[in-house]
């Protein structure tokens, strides 16, 4: 038996101000995004920015539904359509962040191990890995390299 450590490294910067200017953009952009969530139950509003290789940028919120296991994540909503608008084109950065009806965040929300699986199977069907980028509604922002450095031991095709 031997232990084997996974690790996860993340590039903490002080605030926005500190990140390239097109990711700036990017993350202003996912808190836009926030204003368009459809969150009546939870009153948790998610915005997410995709910046693709061809310089668009995708949003997208989580919008709820009454019946509650069908409301979809902010993150997989603008993958979604990241997918639908421009199947063949890759992914460089993806930009999160939330409001909160209970307090204000001044530390990066994380996606959920579903919208993980999720940003995963966008990095393998395009072969290539892109940058996370997660806030609160203000404070540090973490970068992370690739969606797999989030999901240790994830499931993939390569076992189906
Ligand atoms: N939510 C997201 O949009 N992304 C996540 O990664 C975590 C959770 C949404 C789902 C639900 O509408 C609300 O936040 C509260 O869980």
């Amino acid at each position: 038996m031997k232990k084997q450590i996974l690790k996860t490294e993340v590039l903490v910067y002080d605030s926005e101000n500190k990140l390239p200017d097109i990711y700036q953009k990017l993350l202003k952009q996912a808190h836009i995004e926030v204003g368009n969530a459809y969150a009546p139950y939870s009153n948790f509003r998610v915005g997410a920015a995709i910046l693709l290789e061809n310089g668009e940028i995708i949003g997208g919120s989580n919008q709820e539904n009454a019946a509650y296991p069908v409301c979809i994540c902010a993150e997989r909503v603008a993958l979604s359509a990241a997918a639908a608008l421009y199947p063949d084109t890759a992914i460089k950065a993806i930009a999160l962040t939330a409001k909160s009806p209970s307090m204000v965040l001044e530390q990066p929300v994380s996606p959920c191990g579903t919208c993980r699986q999720f940003m995963i199977e966008v990095q393998e069907k395009h072969q290539q890995k892109y940058l996370v980028f997660l806030q609160g509604e203000t404070g540090p922002v973490y970068q992370i390299d690739s969606p797999k450095d989030l999901l240790p031991l994830y499931f993939d095709a390569s076992v189906l």
